[in-house]
């Protein structure tokens, strides 16, 4: 049988905040949801369904295979029971490792410990052998295995993506604060639009929201744009049948007829967006135009409205965002009624002075920064007043 054709447990890693949007895309994929972690969701699949879910998953960062789980209390006890497993049979023995660690074991203080017992294990492994052993280092764009250890028990994984799915491979010209694509798609899932809605992205900097947006609209997997994953480099890989699987991939399974809009005041922004849309293969659903946020055209229609303002951190100075925030809020008063308005900030002092009440508040992180993404029902006047905090 294929080792492609084993099936275990997978373990799918995510940034915290966004498990509950990792569990819904791998239920809604066809996959059961085993366990749910504050970083991760556990499946269970083959290495093949990990090409698929290394190619649709939106929101998670790394699709981990398990290969085996033991008890270890020290690292020789991890040297022996690593120089047990097969390696041969997943990778070449000429090729290149990377060992990846989540270490909380007291006899462990330096995870790189863990993973040069590890490498030695491996590379021991193959010399025995075959006389010759892989390279190994910290690259990630061949053979990737991850190990989590904690306590006594330690568990092996095959990292089938690699490089970390956030980096889908569009973005081309590099920009000051930007948000990670896979905490974009996440924020998208939060804010509940629906496909045929308008969605409205002022602030748009390198175009990330209305990007991932276009990409979801049209139902295009996030991963086509990228030629390398670490399923690749375990034997077996089928290229043929991979070929396959992209072509079908990229044929467009939805038709859009909504309107996507993004701005920015910065000219640069906009040229860059634009250059990562392209390269995402979703250009002509996006209107990108240079303005101040306040002067985006919203469309009769209704839909979301979504902002990600500097929020002091990164950039950008206190006392100036300070009105930038009170002008969003009086933007949505006066010109975004009938839409659901949402501002996605890691600055709550800040969120006070949008003068509007939230109805939602999804907690997130970026990086390390504590953020929310803040929902306004944006009725027009008569319907409801919006009251200050
Ligand atoms: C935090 S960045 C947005 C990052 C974006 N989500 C991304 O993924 O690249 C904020 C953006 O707001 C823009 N901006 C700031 N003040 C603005 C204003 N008054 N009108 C329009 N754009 C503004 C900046 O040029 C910057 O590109």
């Amino acid at each position: 049988m294929s080792l492609f054709a084993l099936k275990s447990s997978i373990l799918i890693t995510c940034a915290k905040g966004i498990t509950p949007f990792l569990k819904e895309e791998i239920a809604s994929l066809g996959f059961p949801v085993r366990s749910e972690q504050i970083a991760g969701v556990e499946t269970e699949g083959t290495l093949e369904d990990t090409i698929r879910l290394n190619l649709s998953i939106r929101t998670g960062q790394r699709v981990l295979y398990l290969l085996r789980s033991f008890t270890a209390r020290t690292p020789d006890d991890l040297y022996k029971k690593m120089v047990n497993i097969p390696w041969e049979d997943y990778f070449q023995k000429n090729g290149y490792v990377c060992i990846t660690s989540s270490v909380d074991n007291p006899s462990v203080k330096d995870t790189r410990f863990a993973n040069l017992k590890s490498k030695d294990a491996i590379v021991d492994r193959f010399y025995e052998r075959f006389g010759s052993r892989p390279s190994s280092g910290p690259k990630r764009d061949q053979s990737v295995i991850f190990i989590y250890w904690k306590k006594d028990r330690c568990s092996i994984y095959v990292d089938t993506s690699g490089e970390s799915l956030a980096r889908r491979g569009y973005r081309k010209i590099p920009l000051a604060a930007p948000m990670q694509e896979t905490l974009a798609a996440s924020v998208i899932l939060a804010s509940r639009w629906k496909s045929g809605e308008t969605y409205i992205n002022p602030m748009c900097g390198s175009g990330t929201l209305a990007i991932e947006a276009a990409l979801m609209a049209i139902g295009r997997d996030p991963g086509i744009i990228r030629n390398n994953f670490g399923f690749m480099h375990v034997n077996g890989f089928d290229k043929p049948r991979w070929r396959k699987i992209k072509g079908l991939s990229e044929i467009t399974k939805k038709l859009y007829r909504g309107k996507i809009i993004a701005t920015d005041r910065n000219p640069r922004a906009i040229e860059a967006a634009q250059r990562n849309a392209a390269a995402a293969g979703v250009e002509h659903l996006i209107d990108f135009s240079v303005c101040d946020f306040s002067d985006t055209p919203v469309p009769k229609e209704t839909g979301v409205i979504i902002m990600n303002p500097e929020y002091g951190e990164r950039m950008g100075e206190i006392n100036e965002l300070r009105d930038t925030y009170k002008k969003i809020g009086d933007y949505f008063k006066q010109k975004c009624a009938g839409y659901r308005g949402y501002i996605f900030t890691g600055n709550m002092e800040l969120a006070k002075h949008v003068g509007l009440r939230a109805q939602s508040r999804t907690p997130f992180y970026n990086s390390n920064i504590e953020c929310r993404l803040l929902g306004y029902d944006l009725y027009s006047g008569s319907r409801k007043t919006p009251s200050k905090k």
